[in-house]
This record gives C-alpha cells, sequence and structure tokens, in this order.
C-alpha cells in the first residue's frame, strides 16, 4: 500500500469502527496528518476526557492512552504498539515510590502526567509541562511538595514558584536530558538571530540559553506567532511539523544529531507506524486495560489538575 492508500484505509476504519485518532506532537508528520485531533499532554487529556466515539486510537505513548482510559472508561482504548513506553514514567517503580512518600508524610505529592497509573493513584495532584508552576503555586507556601519523576522540570518548578520545600523525585527524560550543550553552542554562534525554544524537560545546561521555556504548545505557538524568524528547538523535533504547517515561511533549527545517533527523536513515540495505526482499527488491539480499583484511585488527581487548569 502507498501512504495515500494507506491514509484511505485509515479514514475507512475510523468511519467503519466510530474512531478517532488522538495524536501527540511528537508523532511522525504522517500520523499527525492522519489524526483527529493534535496536542500536548495537556490538552489530549482535556480532548480525550469529551471524546464522543466509541473508540479512542491514542498515537503517542503508553501513559498518555492509559490517561485517556481513566478519564473517559466506557470507550475502547487502543495504541498502535504497547512497547511506546517512556524513559521518565518509567524512572518511577510504584513501591520505591510508596517508600520515598512514607518518608515526607505531611507533604503533598504532585506527579507530573508521564507516570504510570500506580504512580498516579499514590499523588495528590498531577502536572503537565503547561501547568507544572501553576499547580504547584495552587499549595500554599508552608506545605512540603513532593515533586515526581523528573528531576529537571522538577528544578525548573522549584525556581519558578521559589520554593525551598520541594523534595525532587530523580528522574529524566532519556530524550531531553541527552542534548549535548556543545552543538547547542555552536548553532547559537552559527544563528546569532536565532530565538532558542526549550522544553523544561531539559536539564538547567542546556535551558540555561533558551529564550523561552514552555510545553510543546507553548514552543509551537512561540515560534509561530513571535515577530521573529528562525528558532532553535530544543526538544523533539515532531515539533516541527506543526510549525511548517501554521508558519511555513519561518526557519526551525533542530540541534544536529551526536555521532550519528538520533537522540533528539523519542524512540517510544516513535514506534508507532501508520501499518501499526490501520492493524490497531482493523483488530481494536492492542487495547489499554485498567483495573478499576486503580482507575479510580488515578482519576482523582488528574480532575484535581483538569479543574485548576481551566
Ligand atoms: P508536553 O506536555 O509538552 O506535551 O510534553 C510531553 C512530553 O512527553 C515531553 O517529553
Ligand atoms: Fe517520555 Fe521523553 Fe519520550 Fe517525552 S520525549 S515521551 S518524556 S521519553
Amino acid at each position: 500500500m502507498n501512504k495515500q492508500d494507506k491514509f484511505n484505509r485509515i479514514h475507512h476504519l475510523k468511519k467503519e469502527k466510530n474512531a478517532i485518532i488522538l495524536a501527540h506532537f511528537y508523532q511522525d508528520d504522517d500520523i499527525q496528518d492522519v489524526a483527529d485531533f493534535i496536542g500536548d499532554s495537556l490538552a489530549l487529556s482535556q480532548k480525550a476526557q469529551q471524546v464522543t466515539e466509541d473508540v479512542i486510537l491514542f498515537a503517542g505513548v503508553n501513559f498518555m492512552a492509559e490517561t485517556a482510559k481513566i478519564l473517559n472508561p466506557t470507550k475502547t482504548v487502543i495504541v498502535p504498539d504497547l512497547a511506546a513506553g517512556c524513559s521518565l514514567a518509567d524512572s518511577a517503580e510504584p513501591s520505591a515510590f510508596a517508600q520515598w512518600k512514607s518518608n515526607y508524610p505531611d507533604s503533598v505529592v504532585v506527579s507530573y502526567i508521564n507516570t504510570t497509573a500506580e504512580i498516579k493513584a499514590l499523588s495528590d495532584v498531577i502536572c503537565t509541562s503547561s501547568n507544572a508552576v501553576k499547580i504547584v503555586n495552587s499549595i500554599p507556601k508552608n506545605i512540603q511538595v513532593l515533586f515526581a519523576p523528573d528531576r529537571f522540570l522538577g528544578s525548573y518548578v522549584k525556581q519558578q514558584t521559589e520554593r525551598d520545600n520541594m523534595i525532587l523525585w530523580d528522574g529524566s527524560c532519556q530524550v531531553h536530558e541527552t542534548f549535548s550543550e556543545e552543538k547547542v553552542i555552536e548553532l547559537i554562534e552559527k544563528h546569532p538571530d536565532a530565538i532558542v525554544l526549550a522544553h523544561p524537560e531539559c536539564p538547567p545546561n542546556i535551558l540555561k540559553y533558551a529564550n523561552v521555556i514552555g510545553s510543546t504548545t507553548k514552543i509551537i505557538q512561540e515560534a509561530v506567532n513571535s515577530l521573529h524568524n528562525k528558532f532553535i528547538i530544543l526538544t523533539e523535533p515532531g515539533v516541527i511539523h506543526e510549525m511548517k504547517k501554521q508558519n511555513p515561511n519561518k526557519t526551525y533549527l533542530e540541534v544536529p544529531n551526536i555521532d550519528g545517533c538520533s537522540c533528539n527523536h523519542c524512540p517510544y513515540m516513535r514506534l508507532n507506524t501508520l501499518d501499526k495505526i490501520i492493524n490497531a482499527l482493523e483488530t481494536l488491539s492492542p487495547v489499554v486495560v485498567l483495573d478499576e480499583e486503580l482507575r479510580l484511585k488515578a482519576l482523582q488527581p488528574i480532575l484535581k489538575m483538569l479543574e485548576i487548569s481551566k
């Protein structure tokens, strides 16, 4: 099947199965083109909650599909590839996390949405990169905050909220922590007129070069709407597709690969393909299944986040 045949097949299957395709900005261009809705993690959860179709095909990573199922449990949630995990979500193992939490009984636990349902169920409130500062600011300053699992997002939020009493879990994203400072400096020197846009999952030695720090949506909006014409993108380059769609006349520069490694591509997000989407829609599998007791526990901190984010 050529690409157009695959698109036609997906459109046909969506109608036949009464399905909607939700996709993250880090997906391959073709997947973004075939999706009904593309967004960052917050927008995708808000959209998942409102879906009326019978089937949600989630083109992203597992924690995102799981969040959709938690929020909209009567829908059949399917994914193109069950192996699409996330190094950040994997960095918080539930029993170690419960042990860590028990050391700080009077704290409020804020967990990033990049976590498993088990970790969400152990948390008081969830956040995404677009609302993390707002969520932490909603907690009285005299209360200690435990923030997990991303230590880089955590230290950025700690700095933005000017809180001393924030304890960070020691996790990180394998994509954002691998950006080479040397390559970033080279790129800035070569393009002194470029604005540097970074995701807060980058470590401080990278974030210090950023003119704007924010979620994938914020990075895209900044590039598209700003008066500047050239941008250095310090996040997964999947976002450049949406930038080009909205404003094709600007220049979007990704950080060069290190020694032949496409380290800035999320290996989990990129497991999804058009063929796997066709297979998932044809078979309505792999399907996301969640224990109902766990789902209800994980739901509360997500609803709290959505309420604060309104
Ligand atoms: P966003 O919340 O900006 O979509 O980021 C999700 C993510 O996985 C970043 O690596
Ligand atoms: Fe997880 Fe990093 Fe991939 Fe985002 S880019 S899904 S945080 S591994």
